[in-house]
């Protein structure tokens, strides 16, 4: 695990009262592989092929969105405080490290036997359409978009049950890139009060709510129509099919209806991602990550130390 970044508070200029980032937060990188050598599972969430469909699209959506993120993140960095700064190179580095791990797990997903080039086509396009608007707008979605990622990591770290029949490795992948987007879901926010500090409240309200709007709706739109082609693919098709793909977003496990008053917030006066705060949640995967490689780490030392103990006698 690598070290956590160290903020030098006292040289950090305040982005004002609007941001609610805790003053302590480290943005640690957990440089974690997974899913190389693990014998491909078509349906790995739990036999489920809905479930495992929806999951497979967003993974496909990652290294294209991710990037996307980082290019505008990195575009409206300058000047921004000592603090801030820090917290984008942490960000970034962690927004790789999913690339590489989705990049990997999408390899997995096409070593089962199913095909993403019309999935990554569909997203190559939607960026494409990017390129025509203003960078702040792009910025703007940036920070809709780690939104929503945010709300479902919470999603999916207060509901691991729904991992409990998965393949293990491809379920802590998972988990890890949920820990690590709340862990930095306040840095696109943080990033936009900057480069808008000069913009009246009601301007940045129009113009964040705007993008939350379009942007959602293509994210929704996206990952549903590609969990209806993974399915398809399946040869799982009809009313049914879609009707399967409803339940399991709004009904059980519902992540759509569970995350809606989340994304409400997003509209409220005053809203900032770390007005939740959920850090026991990354606290909690930290301890029981510790507690999993400690017995690893005693074997290899415990010995070792053994040796040098009689060696020295
Ligand atoms: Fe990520
Ligand atoms: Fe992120």
């Amino acid at each position: 695990m690598s070290a956590p970044f160290k903020f030098d508070l006292e040289a950090s200029a305040p982005l004002g009262k609007d941001t609610a980032t805790p003053a302590d937060l480290a943005i640690r990188p957990r440089d974690r592989r997974f899913c190389r050598k693990a014998r491909p599972v078509r349906w790995w969430l739990g036999n489920d092929p809905v479930a495992t469909a929806w999951h497979n699209s967003l993974s496909v959506a990652f290294p294209v969105g991710e990037s996307f993120f980082i290019e505008h993140v990195k575009a409206h960095r300058e000047g921004v405080p000592p603090k801030l700064e820090a917290e984008i190179r942490a960000f970034v580095r962690q927004e790789i490290n999913h690339t590489r791990e989705h990049v990997a797990f999408n390899r997995y997903v096409t070593d089962a036997g199913y095909d993403i080039s019309r999935v990554e086509q569909r997203l190559n396009e939607a960026v494409q359409v990017t390129r025509e608007r203003p960078a702040i707008a792009n910025l703007a979605a940036s920070m809709a978009l780690e939104h929503f990622t945010a709300i479902i990591a919470r999603h999916t770290l207060t509901h691991l049950w729904q991992y409990g029949k998965a393949e293990p490795e491809v379920a802590e992948l998972w988990r890890w890139h949920a820990v690590e987007e709340i862990e930095h879901k306040g840095v696109t926010y943080d990033t936009w009060l900057h480069a808008t500090r000069d913009w009246t409240r009601f301007r940045r309200w129009w113009v964040k709510s705007l993008l939350m709007i379009l942007a959602g709706r293509n994210f929704l739109k996206g990952r549903i129509q590609d969990t209806l082609d993974f399915l398809a693919q399946d040869g799982l098709t009809g009313w049914k099919w879609k009707w399967r793909v409803g339940l399991y977003l709004v009904g059980r496990p519902g992540v759509l209806r569970k995350i809606f008053p989340d994304w409400v917030a997003y509209f409220l006066p005053g809203f900032h991602p770390w007005k939740t705060d959920d850090r026991a949640l990354i606290h909690l995967y930290d301890s029981e990550y510790a507690d999993a490689v400690m017995p690893v780490e005693m074997e290899e030392t415990v010995p070792a130390f053994r040796k040098a103990a009689s060696a020295a006698a």
